[in-house]
């Protein structure tokens, strides 16, 4: 069976100082790793990992790798891979199957080959590795216990599984712990679509138009970052109470219809499909730059703008010009992929060392489990708890206890008015 498949093995001494980068700030997941190479919870089980390589995706194979397992890696986006990290991890020998600029039948071949290991439990982020177990190799389903989700799209998509009956064994929705959506979607997604923006566009904010195209857990943390970078933020949103907040967090809120008129930027980070589609980019100024933080490269119509143009070009990396036949020139950044991971780095190592901890603990749990129904399960709350107490303590902060007397008072109901 092939050993691992990378851009550039060369590439490992530099991947391996960004691992060693991250790895420093990450403790909480430090502090998981030295207590699974103690006590191996995984010892001897076979782990498929579709998760982006990034440097701190490094530090969880290593941290499972501590606790005994085989970890069999591939990418979860064809643009999001660093390719020095890959070679690091192919130089630990990690099967890693992943590089940066796959086109999607290499996507694909990448999650098979890491299928051909015959794991017993998959880690995912957006479902393809999930997916592709369940509608093409059904024969190594019988192996799999149970697998863990990162990201809010693969949620909707498994919960879609579990409805109509496909789903054939237990998952944890990492996703959806509180030490993970209200730090990595809401401050990770954040910091690190700006980052992915200006590094492709070198381009000043403050006193643009910026429309965020949802108000959930990642688009409120970009509209507050653009905010903090002085842009007047434009909210579009399908949700009356998120709009609501939008609103009174002192927001424009707007259909995308009127935005599109006025936007300097746009960004979508919905885990919706055309949410900018071609009669919006036909209202666009000229010169108005999109990208999109959103799981997949649907959220903003890709066709549409190739069938409005008749010119295409690169202008700098990550960024395409794309020249309308009417003459106006709009931008795509990151080909419409997650901009933070392809244009960036994606999220800060701080915050992907709760989610992360999140996705090791939840792979103890599952590896411990007895047989758990094919359901799509919350993460246990001593897990998010015990992942918010670890973090608080690298962090140098302590917080106060219940009294006996407070833990009394909140648990009865007749003290009243006094
Ligand atoms: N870039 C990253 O690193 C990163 C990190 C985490 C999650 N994600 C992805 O980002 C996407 C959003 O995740 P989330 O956790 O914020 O989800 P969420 O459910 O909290 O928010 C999505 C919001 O989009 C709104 N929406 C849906 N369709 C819309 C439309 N047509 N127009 C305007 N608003 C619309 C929804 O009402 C909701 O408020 C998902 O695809 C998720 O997988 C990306």
């Amino acid at each position: 069976m092939e050993q691992f498949q990378v851009k550039d093995k060369t590439l490992a001494p530099q991947g391996k100082l960004q691992i060693e980068w991250a790895a420093a700030h990450m403790p909480v997941l430090n502090t998981i790793k030295n207590r699974f190479a103690k006590e191996k919870p995984l010892k001897g089980l076979t782990l498929a990992a579709c998760l982006h390589v990034t440097k701190e995706t490094a530090v969880l194979v290593e941290t499972l790798v501590a606790g005994g397992a085989n970890v069999v890696l591939c990418g979860s986006n064809p643009l999001s891979t660093q390719d020095d990290v890959a070679a690091a991890l192919a130089e630990e020998g990690v099967h890693v199957f992943a590089w940066r600029g796959q086109n999607t039948e290499e996507y694909y071949s990448c999650i098979d080959k890491v299928l051909d290991y015959d794991p017993v439990m998959t880690l995912d982020d957006g479902a393809d590795l999930v997916g592709t177990l369940h509608s093409k190799r059904p024969q190594a389903l019988k192996n799999v216990k149970g697998g863990t989700e990162e990201t809010t799209t693969g949620v909707v998509r498994l919960r879609a599984m579990e409805k109509d009956g496909s789903l054939k064994y237990a998952i944890i929705a990492v996703n959806d712990a509180y030490t993970k959506y209200l730090f990595d979607n809401r401050y990770g997604t954040g910091q690190s679509t700006i980052d992915g923006i200006l590094r492709a566009t070198s381009v000043l904010l403050a006193g643009k138009n910026f429309v965020v195209c949802g108000y959930g857990w990642c688009s409120r943390g970009i509209a507050m970052r653009a905010q903090g970078l002085g842009a007047n933020v434009i909210i579009t949103e399908v949700v009356p109470t998120k709009a609501l907040e939008a609103a009174m967090n002192g927001l424009r809120v707007m259909p995308i219809a009127e935005a599109a008129a006025i936007g300097d930027f746009f960004v979508t980070a919905t885990g919706d499909i055309s949410v900018i589609r071609k009669e919006h980019m036909q209202k666009m100024k000229d010169g108005a730059i999109m990208c999109n933080s959103g799981h997949f490269n649907v959220e903003i119509n890709i066709p549409d703008l190739q069938s409005l143009s008749k010119a295409k070009r690169i202008i700098r990396p990550n960024m395409e010009e794309y020249t309308l036949k009417d003459g106006r020139k709009l931008y795509l950044l990151a080909e419409g992929r997650l901009v933070n991971l392809a244009a960036a780095e994606g999220h800060p190592s701080e915050v992907m060392d709760m989610s992360f901890a999140n996705q090791a603990l939840c792979a103890e749990s599952l590896a411990k489990a007895a047989k758990m129904q094919p359901k799509v399960y919350t993460v246990p709350k001593q897990i998010d708890e015990s992942v918010a107490e670890l973090k608080l303590k690298s962090m140098g902060i302590n917080i106060d206890k219940l009294t006996a007397e407070q833990q009394k008072y909140l648990s009865t109901w007749d003290m009243g008015t006094t």
